[in-house]
């Protein structure tokens, strides 16, 4: 049995109060499997039947409309096997990290960075979004990651799609004011992974959540610069830490012209944002983001925000 570490233990009991012990429980369950249905390889439609054929039960993840658990599959690996896999009919992703590209607003025709790409499920889900048309760019400062990335968007079928290997915090210089849209997938303490994998808990350090804010906060400055005036960046994490969500948010609201928009899905209960944790008092806009927790939705946990830039 895997123990929580006590610190972070403490740090959830004052996050989630009474709801502690059911969100501790969830965590402590596996994940449920769940996949997207590729358009941009077949009809939907046909594939899932094609999939139901084939033994899996599958219903519908209801804040994505190609969305689906798999009741029915203990080994997520085992999707991998399948050959409608192999055609990229499908892509095995986590249902809560379809909600960034979600709540993006993304179209058909649209030019957008994908600042932190790698392996590429927003990237593959924003090109469905746009039919496979305007441009994506897809970065990932990670050489080793990106081959996963560049796999996946053969895989699927993905032709409006650039793939650039550099450190995302250059973006802002180099093209301000270039991209309609701005997906900042950060790298982070992804606490909320642990149904997936203990690598979270094994790995933790109070002292990392200072080192990853100060790269997510200037990830997300150099893709607000990137982001043309009305346009939108959708930051999204998959940690509960406050140091890497509501703090980092704060950093930009409270320096750059932008405001926080609400979120609201389908199907989703989300949990607002903090407005405060130990002792840092966060602008008030935060809790337009919302936290999605494991033991409120089956799900893995994520913190989304769509931040509008002003014109
Ligand atoms: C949470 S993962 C991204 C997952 C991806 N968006 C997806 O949905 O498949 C964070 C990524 O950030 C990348 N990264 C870390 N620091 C970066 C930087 N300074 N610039 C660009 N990418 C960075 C890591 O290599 C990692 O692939």
């Amino acid at each position: 049995m895997v123990e929580i570490p006590e610190g972070l233990r403490e740090r959830y009991e004052k996050l989630l109060g009474l709801e502690v012990e059911a969100f501790l429980d969830a965590l402590l369950r596996p994940l449920k499997p769940s996949l997207r249905l590729n358009t941009l390889k077949g009809d939907p439609e046909e594939i899932r039947a094609g999939l139901e054929e084939r033994g899996l039960e599958l219903t519908p993840v209801p804040w994505c409309p190609w969305g689906y658990w798999i009741e029915n599959l203990d080994e997520e690996e085992a999707l991998g096997n399948y050959l409608e896999h192999f055609l990229g009919e499908f892509y095995v992703q986590e249902a809560s990290s379809m909600v960034p590209v979600e709540v993006a607003d993304v179209k058909p025709g649209m030019r957008i960075l994908d600042i932190a790409a790698a392996p590429g499920s927003k990237t593959t889900h924003a090109a469905q979004r746009m039919e496979n048309t305007g441009a994506v760019v897809a970065n990932d400062v990670s050489v080793h990651r990106i081959k996963a990335l560049t796999y996946n968007l053969d895989r699927l079928g993905v032709v409006n799609c650039l793939v650039t290997t550099m450190d995302g915090r250059r973006f802002g210089r180099l093209l301000p004011g270039f991209f309609q849209v701005v997906l900042v997938d950060a790298p982070c303490s992804a606490e909320g992974t642990v149904r997936k994998s203990f690598r979270a808990w094994h790995n933790w350090r109070h002292g990392s959540y200072r080192r990853l804010a100060e790269t997510q906060k200037a990830l997300l400055i150099s893709a607000f610069k990137a982001t043309e005036p009305g346009g939108v960046v959708v930051y999204s994490t998959c940690t509960f830490a406050p140091e890497e969500n509501e703090g980092v948010l704060t950093h930009l609201l409270d320096n750059y012209p932008c405001h926080l928009e609400e979120i609201s899905l389908p199907g989703l209960n989300g949990a607002p944002g903090l407005s405060s944790w130990e002792g840092e008092v966060y602008n008030p806009q935060v809790e337009r983001a919302i936290r999605i927790y494991p033991h409120r939705n089956e799900v893995g946990g994520f913190f989304v925000a769509r931040i509008r830039k002003e014109e």
